[in-house]
């Protein structure tokens, strides 16, 4: 195995919210339960940023679960993710209390308007000086679209949308040219008007006149993140994303979609590696393994199988309520979903690998919890060991490191696993440097026109 020389890149992925996909998380003792404060915020994000981490990340999705047992109250009562808190207002604040780390929030093209988002992202580019991330999401459940008051598009039509809401988004990003902003005292001028201009869109979903009233950001495209896993997903992903969140739960799996992905990226007009690869894996560090494997199963235990179910239904839109808990779980539930089927089949594999081929919902959803967010357990020097693994054959460019507990996981991160990575020369020595996010993570200033 050949060894790479770039650094690895390190997403801290976060929720607005203390109810994390990490089920059960706000039961963990090492959570902070002010998840309502501006507080808590700074200090995630300031140790984050001390301790080395490129990208602070914030997902999101715009309805409570609903769908199991046809009603919020199952995940009201567990706190099953059930806030979420606007992305945006948190952003703004991170970017006056931070200086070097990355700032992500998830914002849906499906029920935003493109006109909105290019300012929203324009401006927080502008007040944290280049480190704004936009996570774009086509949103994937009824629920959503229920609290938007419209119809859910299927998969393809989502992405048909939001094909057309990048291109309205970015040209609305590059209708002020980068020295378009005179000043001029002397002259009168403030901005050249030839350096200013319309977008003129018209789609078949979207349309913008523009220009944007905010100045070229600073990154130019603030950096553009997705984590598109179908065809169509990796498509897009490959026209547009930055940086691409994937999941898979074996090396091998991650060398299969980083390649499929270099390949549609190419496709797409773009050079191989034009986006950094992230698979999303949970850290569960310890000083000793024994440390690590009783932190894993402390955490294993917090999570009750509804739980699970009211995640998967949240991401299948289905109610799982209606299928048998103690039978073998029968294939043909798969095809009754219009969600996300992709994570339901590779939870119902990984329970069927554990407990035999007829393997019932609960035994897959109990495979779930004990494997969810590709889970790495171990020392520091074991940890590191794999993330360099994976990282040197083509699994990963970096990571998206999912929290079992807030801000405690992160802490024992950059605490434990930062330093034996930057011994290891995997990480940058000084992560003080200036500049945009993009020339940090060496990625292209993009421009389409
Ligand atoms: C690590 C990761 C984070 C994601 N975060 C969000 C999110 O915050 N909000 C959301 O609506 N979807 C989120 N998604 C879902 C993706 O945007 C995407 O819809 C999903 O991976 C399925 O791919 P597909 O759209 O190609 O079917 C996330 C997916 C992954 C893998």
């Amino acid at each position: 195995m050949e060894r790479r020389t770039e650094h690895m890149v390190f997403a801290a992925f976060a929720s607005a919210s203390t109810t994390k996909t990490s089920l059960g998380a706000w039961m963990h003792p090492s959570t902070d339960p002010a998840f309502l404060s501006a507080e808590y915020y700074i200090g995630l994000a300031q140790e984050l940023e001390r301790g080395g981490v490129d990208v602070l990340f914030f997902d999101d999705r715009l309805a409570m679960p609903a769908a199991y047992g046809a009603s919020t109250d199952p995940a009201v009562e567990r706190g099953s993710r059930v806030v979420k808190l606007d992305l945006v207002s948190i952003l703004g604040l991170l970017a006056g209390h931070t200086s070097r780390i990355g700032l992500g929030a998830t914002y849906s093209t499906t029920y935003g308007a493109p006109y909105h988002v290019a300012r929203q992202f324009a401006t927080l580019d502008h007040l944290s000086k280049g480190r704004v991330i936009w996570n774009i999401v086509t949103s994937l459940n009824h629920d959503e679209a229920e609290n938007f008051g419209t119809n859910f598009l299927n998969p393809d039509q989502r992405y048909d949308r939001a094909d057309e809401f990048l291109e309205i988004v970015t040209g609305l990003w590059e209708s002020w040219e980068a020295d378009a902003v005179e000043l001029d005292r002397t002259t009168g001028r403030f901005a050249d008007p030839a350096k200013v201009k319309r977008v003129d869109y018209e789609g078949e979903f979207l349309s913008s006149r523009g220009p944007l009233t905010v100045p070229r950001p600073p990154q130019g495209w603030p950096t553009l993140l997705q984590a598109g896993q179908s065809g169509r997903g990796r498509q897009f992903a490959g026209r547009w994303a930055d940086l691409i969140f994937t999941t898979a739960h074996s090396l091998e799996a991650a060398q299969g979609h980083y390649a499929d992905q270099q390949r549609v990226t190419q496709e797409q007009g773009r050079p191989s590696g034009a986006a950094k690869i992230l698979p999303a894996v949970m850290i569960i560090v310890g000083e000793t393994e024994e440390i690590a494997n009783q932190k894993n199963d402390f955490f294993n235990e917090l999570s009750d199988p509804v739980e699970q179910l009211i995640f998967l239904a949240e991401q299948a839109n289905f109610d799982f309520e209606q299928i048998p808990m103690d039978e073998t779980f029968d294939d043909a539930w798969l095809d009754r979903f219009t969600g996300t089927r992709g994570a339901v089949e590779a939870f119902v594999k990984s329970g069927r690998a554990k407990f035999g081929a007829d393997a019932t919902l609960r035994e897959i959803v109990k495979a779930r919890s004990m494997t969810a967010g590709n889970r790495f357990v171990g020392t520091p020097a074991q940890i590191a060991d794999t993330l360099e693994e994976w990282f040197d054959n083509y699994g990963a460019d970096g990571f998206a490191l999912m929290p079992s507990d807030t801000p405690g996981s992160f802490e024992d991160f950059t605490r434990l696993v930062m330093p034996e990575l930057r011994r290891r020369g995997r990480v940058a020595e000084n992560p003080e440097a200036d500049g945009t996010l993009r020339e940090r993570l060496g990625l292209a200033v993009r421009t389409a026109r």
